[in-house]
Order: structure tokens, then sequence, then C-alpha cells
């Protein structure tokens, strides 16, 4: 049986309802937690179902303007299978281009990164700046910035595409625009030639530094060469992190990209961070224990460490070196003084 005081309440919030507000007092506990808590799971996608879908896709899916403008397969993380989305903040698809094809140009308030996997032959064009990928190459492409895929080779491509996609949907700031032309027009400008580098020809007149878009595996699988010599980090092992070299910051301001090694039979201690991060296996095997649960990783598999989740990764190989590229989300939390980071020690993962 109610009682007055219990019936006065419930009458006072279906008042309160109907004219659009609400009580504070009806929150619950579960809104108030004091460690984050998340509904992404951790999930590993192994590379032999990725690479089917996608062969499985450029059979039937053709690119072209007005239909489907791209050609890739999203990671659909279990905790958020209405979304579609691969954690929270971020979203990561494997696209696929033949030889031949363009997937035709747009821009959008989402930023974009491409870490290339397979193929040679391909490029991306970012507001005139023609790319040519290469394995292991990261392409940037800022928010806003028009571009367009397409492939002069042989054989098919094969990148991952990273984005903001569930970020930008949470702000509800999302535009997208198709290209008013056909074609970007590729600008002849030595200065934005990306195999400049960092130098410019004695005839330039510019003043303007080359935007950093462009970060070819060469250069960073020498980084991490030189980086194995000294003491590997303890929770990351050789970890690199691409840096945006006009600002000293992250690689973009909503998305850092890091390249870590981890020596053969080396393990990491274990720690959390309320950033998440979205792992791809680029060489090597390994073992990622997260949360307790061990999650064996090989060359092409990717997997998701939610935020807040104790971690440590482990190479299993005795002889071979592992790599893994990843995307996390910890320019957003740094921004707004939301990252934290814990450690907890030794590693437990027994090889
Ligand atoms: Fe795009
Ligand atoms: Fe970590």
């Amino acid at each position: 049986m109610k009682t007055e005081a219990k019936k006065a309440n419930e009458d006072l919030d279906r008042l309160l309802r109907q004219k659009w507000m609400s009580g504070t007092w009806r929150l619950n506990r579960e809104e108030r937690p004091l460690d984050p808590a998340t509904t992404v799971k951790p999930h590993l996608w192994k590379w032999a179902d990725i690479y089917d879908a996608l062969l499985q896709a450029r059979d039937r899916i053709g690119i072209a303007r007005g239909s489907a403008e791209r050609r890739a397969i999203r990671l659909v993380n279990p905790g958020m299978a209405e979304t579609e989305m691969t954690s929270h903040t971020m979203l990561f698809a494997f696209q696929l281009i033949q030889a031949g094809e363009l997937a035709p140009a747009h821009r959008h308030t989402m930023t974009a990164i491409r870490f290339i996997l397979q193929g040679k032959g391909g490029y991306t064009n970012v507001e005139g700046q023609k790319m040519v990928m290469e394995e292991g190459d990261l392409i940037l492409t800022p928010q806003w910035n028009w571009h367009e895929h397409a492939h002069e080779g042989k054989e098919p491509m094969i990148w991952i595409d990273g984005l903001d996609v569930p970020l930008i949907k949470a702000l509800q700031v999302i535009s997208f625009e198709p290209y008013p032309g056909t074609r970007i027009p590729v600008k002849d400008s030595p200065h934005l030639a990306p195999h400049y580098g960092m130098t410019r020809p004695v005839a330039s007149t510019s003043e303007a530094l080359p935007r950093p878009l462009h970060y070819h595996w060469r250069d960073t699988h020498l980084s991490l060469r030189h980086l194995a010599e000294r003491e590997p980090h303890p929770f990351d092992g050789v970890a690199l992190e691409y840096v945006n070299p006009l600002t000293a910051g992250p690689t973009l301001p909503t998305l850092s990209c890091w390249v870590q090694m981890l020596p053969p039979a080396t393990r990491t201690q274990v720690h959390r961070h309320t950033s998440t991060t979205i792992y791809h296996a680029f060489y090597g095997s390994g073992t990622t224990v997260i949360n307790g649960e061990p999650f064996h990783w090989d060359k092409g598999d990717t997997f998701v460490v939610p935020l807040w989740s104790w971690h440590e990764h482990a190479n299993r190989s005795a002889t071979e070196d592992a790599v893994l590229f990843s995307m996390n989300d910890a320019p957003v939390l740094k921004a707004f003084g939301l990252y934290r980071e814990e450690g907890q020690g030794e590693s437990h993962i027994g090889l």
C-alpha cells in the first residue's frame, strides 16, 4: 500500500514530466558511479573474417558517386550493436579499392586517418595534395577537407579507415558534402609534394609550412628501430605517437595514432586509463589481457581496449618482433582534463 508521501512524490513527478521537467531526486546510484562505466566491450576481430568480408564486398559492391561511395567494412562493438560503431568515440573500418576505381570526392566534419595495409599504386588526394599509399603509411584527412581515393595500380588496395564518427554524432555537428566537380585537381605546387619532406625547393617563394598529412612507414620504422635500443616504456613497450609538428600536439585534435613494437618475448606492465584504444596487429603475434580475459592476436587481427579496463600486452614469439598500430581518443579526454591513468605493476601473463 502506498504511503501518502510516496503518492505525493509520484504526483509531483508526473506533473513535472507533463511540463518537460524532472526532479533530481529521481537520479539513481548507477548514474553516479565512482569508477567510469562503459558500454564498450573488449572484443577481437580475426583478420580471416575481415579479409573474407572485404573480398565478398569486392565481388558484390561497386563504388560510384550517388550509390556506395566507399567499399568499407566497419567493426561493430558487441556492446554498441545499435550504433554500429567500434567504440563510443571511434569507428574503425577496412576499405578495399580495386585497380581503376575512384572513391569519389567529398568532405565531412568527421576526421579520418588511413593506415595502409596492402597494395601499390593507390593514392588519396586531400585538398589537392596527392599522397601515394605504401604499406605502413599513415595518411590524415582533417575534418572538412575535400578528399578522394583512386587506384592506378594492379592489385586491390586495402587500408584501415579510422574516424571520430560517434563523437561528432554525439555533438550533433555532422555535416557531409559531395564535391561539386568530378575530381579534386592536384595542386601543382612542389612545396606541397610530400616527397620533399622537410625540405623545399630553393626557387620556392612560399612561407607556408607543409601540412603534416603523410607519415611514411620507412621513417616510422626507422624511429621504432632507434627507440628499441632504449629502455621500453613499462606499459606500452617501444611506443611512438604520430605527432603534429606544427602544433607539437597529438596526431589530430580528436584522435591520436600510435605504433608500438613489442620485442620478442617481452610483456608490459598492467595499467588502465580513461581513453579507449583500438589496436591492429600490423605484424607478429601476441596476447593482450583485458580485465583478466586473454585476447590472442596474430597479424591483421584488431581489438578494442575499452576505457578504464586493466590491460597488458605480451609478444608470444621468442624470435620475432610484434608491431601494433593503434588509434585512441586521448586528445579529447586530455583537452577537457578528463584523462586519468593508473598502473598496477607486473604483468600476469604466463606464456
Ligand atoms: Fe570521407
Ligand atoms: Fe594502455
